[in-house]
């Protein structure tokens, strides 16, 4: 079965077409980030029309990567949630027009579910089951994951999300959109120690985490006094090792109380080298193997929507053929759980 993929959420336009006996065939991701660049941030109307620009040559590239033509593809899975709601709207109205055009379904995926198993794409895929620390703009989320569509949330982030936090710690250090890997080319520069940031949340007994007390904490450092470059990547990188601890703390220890020996990472602040780090040498001292998604895979993709797409489609899912399409900008993931 080939799945095509449509990724429109927020600010990359990604298509991909994944077969469920050949892997992934094809893949292609135009990023907004020059565009929004100017503006410090997303600026919603300018996503969409830019999503529709992007579409149909993404859509060749991938054919032609995949060597294939549309008469070929079985089925389209499109993000119709969460994310910004004319976004998704040019993701989800392609891919009906599609699906209706060719006589095939049409998947209307989480964006979430997409990261959360974008892990399994990778060459030498995690079984099943494992603990996914879900780390993105949106989302900062310790799930036990037993199989396609069981989810169990153990716990999450009860303000900002880390990548949010990155994003807005990043802002308050003059650094421009986006923030988090912004932010982490600072931090690189500097050390951590200098500054002493709270590790919110770090002994609380349980799986949730708290972001934005170290937001604030930066903000008043950055008030207290002008801060030299140096003195700006050694907040950054304090910042990053706090927020890397934290979630490296935690991770592990919902790991342990599983008994099980598999963390996925996930979503876009997965790709920190420093979280990595820290995860990874946490594992390596308790046997526990962690598995990340390629790192062209963390941040949104096509890929992640067709594969997950794909995986429900292989577990009984029964999309919808009539053109019908509808968007979810906020969808809670809460609705994915058990
Ligand atoms: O998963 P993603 O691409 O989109 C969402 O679904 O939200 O994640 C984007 C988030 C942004 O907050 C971005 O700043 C953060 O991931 N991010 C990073 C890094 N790369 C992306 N945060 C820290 N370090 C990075 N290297
Ligand atoms: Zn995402």
């Amino acid at each position: 079965m080939k799945v095509l993929g449509i990724e429109s959420s927020c600010d990359e336009t990604g298509v991909a077409l994944y077969d469920t006996e050949r892997g992934l065939r094809g893949h292609a991701v135009h990023t907004q980030v020059t565009m929004h660049e100017a503006y410090g941030g997303v600026v919603p109307e300018l996503a969409s029309r830019d999503h529709i620009r992007r579409l149909v040559p993404l859509l060749r590239k991938v054919l032609e990567q995949a060597q294939t033509t549309l008469a070929e593809v079985d089925a389209v899975a499109y993000t119709a949630g969460p994310g910004l709601a004319g976004a998704l709207l040019v993701g989800a109205s392609f891919a009906a027009s599609l699906a209706v055009a060719r006589g095939i379904p049409a998947l209307p995926v989480h964006h979430l579910e997409g990261h959360l198993l974008s892990p399994l794409l990778s060459a030498d895929p995690p079984a099943f089951p494992f603990i996914a620390l879900l780390v993105s703009g949106g989302h900062t989320q310790l799930m036990r994951v037993t199989g396609v569509g069981a989810y169990e949330l153990l716990g999450e982030s009860l303000d900002d999300a880390a990548g949010e936090a990155f994003d807005k710690t990043a802002k308050l250090l003059g650094l421009g959109y986006p923030g988090g890997p912004q932010l982490a080319r600072l931090a690189a520069r500097g050390r951590p120690g200098r500054f002493k940031l709270p590790r919110p949340m770090l002994h609380s007994g349980d799986f949730d985490f708290s972001f934005s007390g170290l937001k604030t904490a930066v903000l008043t450092a950055v008030r207290k006094q002008t801060l030299d470059d140096a003195a700006r990547a050694d907040l950054a990188a304090e910042f990053q090792e706090a927020v890397s601890e934290v979630l490296a703390a935690k991770a592990m220890a919902a790991v342990r109380a599983s008994g099980m020996k598999r963390l996925v990472v996930a979503g876009g602040v997965g790709a920190n080298l420093r979280l990595r780090e820290q995860l990874n040498a946490a594992a390596a001292q308790a046997g526990v193997r962690v598995y990340y998604p390629e790192l062209e895979l963390c941040t949104d993709n096509g890929a992640m929507i067709a594969f997950c797409g794909a995986q429900r489609l292989l577990a009984g899912a029964e999309p919808a053929c009539s053109g019908v399409f509808s968007v979810r900008p906020r969808w809670p993931l809460q609705e994915l759980l058990q």
